[in-house]
């Protein structure tokens, strides 16, 4: 075990019970024996496995991005460390896998028994409290480096679409006073949001407008409207539902410009966002991490004509802007 000394190493540690579980689902549908036969797409898979082939394909490609798989056009084949240890055979290591999976129901009860058996206490916030303020902390210095590569015209009304935390949102206010900027995302959310702000002294920067994005209008009209890390927990044709609503609250000329972990155009790398997109295939019904080509094209099927789409940092975080 590698001893945490950055904050990266941190956030490696806490997302090790995605790898376990991944790995662990994989195992459970017996896919390393089924490739055992020769190479297979996701669909031909979910077939014999009885599989949800969307949600399989993910999974596979997570697997390869961590190297257990290979992947050539939309097929998939063991490597050799699933090949021996993953699959049936006199070397496989499926049955110790799988009895650590049957742990797992005691680990989740941890926490109670290293309390002594009292009952553990919910947290002070609960679930969205941690989530937005999780944003805000993944957000923080990334709102800095954006709002300095995208700057805004004097006056300009900007959006923040499912704007959670408002980090973006203040950091553009911050850097242009003249800015009109709006946070649109759910009561649930703002009740937080409004407590962020008020924490940071910047109520008065922001106007908030609260919705639904998928029912309701958006406002505006808007010269400029940002989707950071939204379209992942949508399906393609939910994302371009809501790129057309947001076309059609842009002024004439209006920007848009979308933040997403984006997967490289084969599906399976980098290992962040391919694993991010097995996070979504959990948490949502029809969401997944996006590469940048897919992006683009929603956008051009939204109706933006120039579209643009920038390269991924070091974690796969990548900007795809498009104009009406
Ligand atoms: C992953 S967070 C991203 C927050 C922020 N954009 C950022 O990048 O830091 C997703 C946000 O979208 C909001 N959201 C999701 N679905 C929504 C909907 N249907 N209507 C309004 N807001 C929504 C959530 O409440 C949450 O604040």
């Amino acid at each position: 075990m590698i001893p945490v000394k950055s904050v990266d190493d941190l956030m490696e540690m806490a997302h090790g019970y995605q790898r376990s579980m991944a790995l662990f689902v994989a195992l459970k549908l017996d896919v390393f024996s089924a490739l055992g036969d020769g190479p297979a797409d996701a669909r031909a898979l979910a077939r014999r496995l009885s599989a949800d082939p969307r949600r399989l394909s993910i999974l596979l490609n997570a697997m390869a991005a961590m190297g257990l798989i290979a992947k050539t056009g939309e097929t998939y084949r063991n490597l050799p460390i699933a090949k021996d240890f993953l699959s049936a055979g006199t070397r496989s290591k499926r049955s110790i896998l799988l009895h650590h999976l049957d742990c797992w129901e005691e680990w989740s009860g941890l926490e109670r028994k290293v309390r002594g058996g009292r009952k553990a206490r919910p947290d002070r916030g609960g679930y969205q409290e941690n989530f937005i303020r999780g944003m805000e902390d993944n957000a923080r210095e990334r709102a800095v480096l954006v709002a300095g590569q995208i700057p805004l015209r004097a006056g300009e009304r900007v959006l923040d679409l499912g704007g959670g935390p408002g980090t973006y949102a203040v950091e553009w206010a911050k850097r242009y006073p003249g800015a009109e900027v709006t946070v649109f995302d759910t009561r649930e959310t703002l009740r937080v949001t409004r407590k962020i702000l008020r924490e940071k002294g910047a109520t008065r920067m922001v106007r908030l407008l609260e919705g639904d994005f998928t029912e309701e209008a958006l406002g505006g009209p808007y010269d400029f409207i940002w989707i950071s890390q939204i379209l992942h927990a949508y399906s393609e044709k939910e994302c371009i539902a809501l790129l057309r609503k947001a076309r059609r609250a842009l002024a004439p000329g209006g920007r848009v410009s979308i933040q997403e972990f984006l997967l490289e155009e084969s599906g399976d790398a980098p290992p962040g966002p391919a694993f991010f997109s097995v996070h979504m295939a959990a948490v949502t019904e029809g969401g997944r991490a996006y590469t940048a080509g897919e992006v683009a094209a929603m956008l051009r099927a939204a109706g933006f004509r120039k579209v643009l789409p920038g390269r991924p940092d070091s974690r796969g975080v990548g900007i795809v802007s498009g104009q009406t």
